[in-house]
């Protein structure tokens, strides 16, 4: 195993060493090779060396070297080399990080990073985190969570009942939202055509001075970082009024977010950290592996029972998380029993 490892451990090195003296594209050779991946299915295992050496050497030459430092296409972002080493190590761990049972350390760490991503990023100390793939989950799960609240303040449990029949939701999006925040309304049944759009400006800004009234359960989605222009929407102005009218905001910063841990750029910021959630990528400017998407919501008790249905594995602060469990699992032997081990393990990682 371990000389397997060392190999794969040698291959990528090399790759990462020849980033800055190969093509960025892959070369129209490199493309054909892929050729050779077309084999049939065998129905004999093979040496895991000999299948190392096939990925590196058909693989490696046609994928595109985004992980250097003369790519500078759409706003991908390469890995940096403590970033990827610490991902190797947590792939050797192989952790099913879901519960703290079975995985103190990933929780621990994701304690410590929910921490420190709010102070970084200068929002709301009492906030909860989520650590999923993309900004693109990150913007259904934190539009999931604004469904939830707006439809529970009005009296209609959406994750038991649906959305036939429940009171409708106002969604303002501006001109120039990201497609993937439509995806997402997509998927939570609040519909992709049936968004109000409010106009922008040049550089692609909603216009505060364009707001509609709003009225009844409204969800606002503002952007920190248009991916056309960089532009960040006037997020105190529309967060003032939206919030004078009871409504949710919600804050795709997908790469634009992290403008908020420079002095020089936090300008441009200025205001998002009043909104109720955000969506930010860590594989865009924290240069962290792919997939890693965060999405952080003011209001961390959504996160409870009555949300368990849909994938809102936010990290909390211990007493509560370990509530949370010990609820869930009250009843049964096997619940209960299952309980006192995380809470044992609760215990260790976050001792009292
Ligand atoms: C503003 C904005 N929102 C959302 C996304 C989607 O990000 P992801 O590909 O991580 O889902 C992007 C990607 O470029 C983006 O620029």
């Amino acid at each position: 195993m371990r000389e397997l490892l060392q190999s794969a451990a040698a291959r990528a090195s090399t790759y990462l060493e020849n980033l800055d003296s190969r093509s960025v594209a892959p070369s129209p050779q490199a493309l054909a090779r892929l050729a050779e991946l077309d084999e049939v299915l065998p129905d004999q295992p093979c040496d895991a060396e000999s299948v190392l050496a096939l990925l590196d050497e058909t693989g490696s030459p046609a994928t595109v070297a985004t992980a250097g430092s003369r790519f500078f296409g759409f706003v991908v972002g390469g890995s940096l080399p403590a970033t990827l080493a610490a991902n190797w190590l947590a792939g050797a761990w192989d952790q099913n990080a879901g519960i703290i049972a079975l995985s103190p350390t990933a929780a621990k760490l994701e304690a410590v990073a929910m921490s420190w991503l709010l102070a970084v990023l200068g929002l709301p100390a009492g906030a909860g985190v989520g650590f999923v793939t993309c900004a693109t989950t990150a913007n259904f799960t934190a539009l999931a969570a604004a469904r939830h609240a707006l439809l529970q303040q009005a009296g209609w449990d959406v994750e038991a009942q649906g959305l036939f029949g429940a009171p409708p939701i106002t969604v303002i999006v501006g001109d120039e939202v990201h497609v993937s925040v439509l995806k997402a309304l997509m998927l939570l049944g609040l519909g992709r055509d049936r968004v109000v759009r409010v106009p922008v400006d040049g550089q692609g800004r909603m216009r505060a001075d364009a707001l509609p009234k709003m009225a009844g359960p409204t969800i606002v989605c503002i952007q920190a970082g248009n991916v056309n222009t960089g532009a960040f929407d006037p997020a105190s102005e529309i967060c003032a009024a939206a919030h004078e009218a009871g409504a949710w905001v919600h804050v795709d910063g997908a790469f634009g977010l992290w403008a908020a841990v420079s002095p020089r750029y936090d300008y441009l910021t200025d205001g998002v950290a009043d909104a109720d959630s955000w969506a930010t990528d860590a594989h865009k400017w924290l240069n962290v592996p792919y997939d890693s998407g965060l999405v952080i919501c003011r209001h961390a008790n959504i996160s409870g029972r009555r949300c368990r249905s849909v994938p809102l594995i936010w990290c909390r602060p211990p007493t509560a998380s370990r509530t949370i469990i010990r609820r869930s699992f009250r009843g049964g032997r096997v619940e209960s029993r299952y309980g006192r081990l995380y809470g044992r393990l609760a215990g260790q990682v976050w001792p009292t």
